[in-house]
């Protein structure tokens, strides 16, 4: 009764005022639910969203923090220059011995190397590339890999001799030593797609002849570069 009375009396109160009712009351009724109704969906949307970056985030940090990926580290350890010498006609007469290693520091990562292809550069020039075998290498494991470059090869340059000259009555030579790998990384059973790492070293070589040298060769870094290739 109480409604009735109620709805009777609202109908008596707006009932004069029609026209003015009418325009004030038409945009609130007809906007109010339908504004509500796209910012529910946008909120929902937007929750939606933010919950699934937040569980993403979250799940990563676990991976990171049960996982602990680190690099690989690569490390020239030695170097045995027997010949490197250029005759008249411009040949490049080299012959190359490099220990290389290979420090996989990971606890829960293998890494499978599936092509390993070593070429050593004199002035930004190739002048040898050698194919290693492709291994596994396992957690917290460290390989050592022999690298030989011997050979001629035409390289020529413009300042090519005076840098050459220069580094040869210092007994010591700048070589470089790139690695253009293929790799996969594999995590219990899972094994991921195929990575092209760079792995760059620049090398100071004193030349040994008759096993004697001007200095001993000391340990180069290599820097190393997953997404540059
Ligand atoms: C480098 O490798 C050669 C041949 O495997 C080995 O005789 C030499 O001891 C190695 N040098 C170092 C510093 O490990
Ligand atoms: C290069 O050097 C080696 C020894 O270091 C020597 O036996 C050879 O004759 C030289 N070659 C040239 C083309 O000078």
């Amino acid at each position: 009764m109480a409604e009735t009375e109620e709805a009777h009396l609202n109908g008596a109160y707006y009932g004069p005022s029609v026209p003015a009712s009418k325009s004030y009351h038409r945009p609130s009724r007809g906007g109010g639910p339908l504004g509500c109704c796209c910012s529910c969906i946008f909120s929902l949307v937007f929750k939606i969203i933010f919950a699934a970056v937040v569980f993403m985030g979250l799940a990563f940090l676990v991976f990171w923090l049960i996982v602990r990926p680190t690099k690989v580290k690569f490390h020239v350890t030695d170097a045995t220059l027997t010949q490197f010498n250029f005759s008249t006609d411009s040949n490049l007469h080299y012959n190359l011995a490099l220990n290389l290693t290979i420090r996989n520091p990971n606890k829960k990562i293998g890494v499978y190397y599936d092509r390993i292809e070593a070429r050593a550069l004199y002035e930004g020039q190739r002048f040898g590339t050698v194919t290693l075998t492709p291994f596994y290498q396992g957690h917290k494991t460290t390989n050592v890999l022999n690298p030989v470059f011997q050979g001629q090869q035409l390289i020529v340059g413009s300042n090519l001799l005076e840098e050459f000259n220069q580094q040869k009555s210092a007994g010591v030579y700048e070589i470089e030593m790139k690695l253009y790998l293929r790799i996969r990384f594999k995590l219990g059973r899972i094994k991921t797609g195929k990575f092209k790492p760079r792995i760059e070293c620049d090398l100071k070589v004193p030349l040994n002849q008759n096993g004697n040298s001007v200095s001993t060769f000391q340990t180069e870094k290599c820097s190393v570069d997953y997404f540059n290739y």
